[in-house]
């Protein structure tokens, strides 16, 4: 993620202006403007709020995925956004299980291409989720599959420049001591319970099954090392919030009564995902700052 720290900012005030204008007026912002949405991979959050989003600021939509496309019969990336556009597409979204497909695209296209997930690589969009323009002082722990988690790699690039203290914690299996050297401001703690003792804000990360190859790891052990787990939050950050990108495994990195409990902001996420996303949007589309994300 090349955001400024002041395009960030610039970016949450937008989220919030977005959310509170009059629907009537939003809706002109992007009023029949065509964007495609194009999913290799599977989505719940990202895909459906990047939906309402567009649809918000009165955009036409279309959803072009693998499995019910001509991707299916080997057609390429570039080819389908050279397609995309040939319809009318003035932007893609675009998630994808290569990382550096979005720059790909952009660079076959020419079209502004927003990231919704790049294999291992990046979601800008979810970093942008983890709420105020100032960190300053607050310490953020990552917990559990940082190795291939975009998610995390777009929040230890975007965290620290807000002003965070980034602690990551996992078994090396997951999160590899070179970790620590990927952006200033970053520290590994392994041990999890010193970790969320010093932390104001807590997210959890689920095990990437669809990513992992030949790991054998003991999942009890791994629950009993890094499960956020009610005790635990009790007796060692009652105060602190707990966030986790979703989808989340419950009973795995986290007990269900820690994420449906007062300190979840989990789902609080979700719902800004549509104003972040339309302020993303925006930009994209009525700006010339429209790479980067
Ligand atoms: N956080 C996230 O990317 O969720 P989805 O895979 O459901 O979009």
């Amino acid at each position: 993620m090349d955001l400024t720290v002041p395009a960030v900012s610039h970016l949450l005030q937008r989220a919030t202006a977005l959310e509170h204008a009059d629907p009537l007026v939003r809706d002109r912002i992007l009023q029949k403007r065509r964007i495609a949405l194009l999913f290799y991979e599977s989505s719940t959050r990202t895909r459906t709020s990047f939906e309402l989003a567009c649809k918000a600021l009165g955009a036409d939509t279309t959803l072009v995925s693998s499995l019910s496309s001509s991707i299916e019969k080997g057609e390429s990336l570039k080819d389908t956004g050279l397609t995309l556009r040939a319809l009318g597409a003035e932007a893609i979204i675009l998630r994808h299980n290569s990382s550096g497909a979005a720059w790909l695209l952009e660079e076959s296209t020419r079209l502004p291409v927003i990231n919704a997930g790049d294999g291992m690589h990046e979601h800008p969009t979810q970093a942008l989720l983890v709420g105020p323009e100032t960190l300053s002082g607050v310490t953020v722990t990552i917990v559990g599959d940082i190795l291939h988690s975009r998610v995390a790699r777009s929040n230890m690039l975007l965290l620290p420049r807000l002003g965070a203290r980034v602690l990551l914690c996992g078994p090396k299996e997951l999160l590899p001591e070179m970790a620590a050297k990927s952006s200033p401001g970053i520290e590994i703690e392994r041990d999890f319970e010193a970790a969320i003792r010093q932390s104001q804000a807590i997210m959890m990360l689920r095990i990437q099954a669809e990513r992992i190859a030949n790991l054998q790891l003991d999942l009890e052990q791994y629950k009993a090392a890094y499960q956020l787990t009610g005790q635990r939050l009790a007796t060692l950050a009652p105060t602190a919030i707990v966030m986790h990108p979703g989808p989340i495994i419950r009973g795995l990195e986290i007990t269900a009564g820690v994420a449906d409990g007062p300190q979840s902001t989990i789902l609080e996420q979700v719902t800004n995902g549509v104003a972040i996303r339309m302020a993303v949007m925006e930009r994209a589309l009525t700006t010339d700052e429209r790479g980067a994300i």
